[in-house]
């Protein structure tokens, strides 16, 4: 893993903004997953700059967004479907016809559901770039503490914590559906290049442990020290209790001299 501490959450968007958007420079076509969540806001701020001030074009590029509450239908204003739009996709050039976010409204066939979404991730030719967040319990997606490390998109029940913590977007009244939709840790580990974003005092422990501890399905994070091309970039107070900090500055600074590639 090649871990990037920034200074800032302005930083940390800005890393993860150009990182993308080199990505997409280098193939026009890029297969692009997308997270939802606080932790992506400011690099879809950011992309959307480039878009409009500098010409990034995402008209041929492809997006699969990680995962949906299931019981939400795309026009209720707290699914993951009017996030994306709302933040990232109605002001850059992405085709529509090239836009996936798994259908929170379906209500059977769910198995069949879950493998079309499988199977137009492989139709797509798999994903290029796959940006993360991780939540409190080391989630990535909705694959909460004790999923299978070999699991692809798939019904997930939400965690007690993830119910608690997303309870903010829906406000007093509103109420949080138990079971999301979710591309699986397997799904996750076969995109090309992941790209984990975390700020904040409050990942910290996650994000340590995402990192630095054992593989365990009960960190699903911790699966991606399986995949052999991940980039981590965090805020300062994300970072603050890894044990190896020193350490990941000079490989950040090593790969700058050596493979400047990896970095961008
Ligand atoms: P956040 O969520 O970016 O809003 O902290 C991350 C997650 O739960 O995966």
């Amino acid at each position: 893993m090649l871990v990037i501490i920034t200074e800032s959450y302005e930083t940390l968007s800005a890393k993860a903004a150009q990182i993308v958007a080199n990505h997409l420079s280098k193939k026009p076509d890029l297969v692009l997953g997308l997270a939802t969540g606080n932790t992506p806001l400011g690099l879809y701020r950011e992309l959307i700059r480039l878009h409009k001030e500098e010409g990034l074009d995402f008209s041929r590029a492809t997006t699969f967004n990680l995962d949906e509450y299931l019981g939400l239908s795309s026009t209720h204003p707290q699914s993951f479907h009017c996030y994306i739009h709302r933040n990232f996709l109605n002001h850059v050039n992405v085709d529509p016809k090239n836009v996936h976010v798994p259908d929170g409204s379906i209500r059977q066939d769910f198995e069949q559901y879950c493998e079309q979404y499988e199977q137009s991730i492989r139709n797509a030719g798999g994903i290029d770039l796959q940006i993360l967040g991780i939540g409190k319990t080391g989630h990535i997606g909705f694959n909460e503490p004790t999923s299978s490390l070999a699991s692809r998109t798939r019904i997930k029940t939400l965690a007690e914590l993830t119910l608690q913590e997303n309870q903010k977007a829906f406000g007093p009244n509103g109420k949080v559906p138990p079971c999301g939709i979710t591309m699986g840790i397997g799904t996750i580990l076969d995109a090309k290049k992941i790209l984990l974003l975390a700020s904040g005092n409050s990942k910290a422990d996650a994000v340590a442990k995402a990192i630095e501890g054992p593989i365990t399905s009960t960190i699903t994070a911790s699966a991606l020290q399986m995949h052999a091309d991940v980039t981590v970039v965090l805020e300062e107070a994300a970072a603050s209790s890894l044990a190896y900090k020193a350490y990941y500055q000079r490989v950040l600074e090593m790969t700058v001299r050596l493979t400047p590639e990896r970095v961008e």
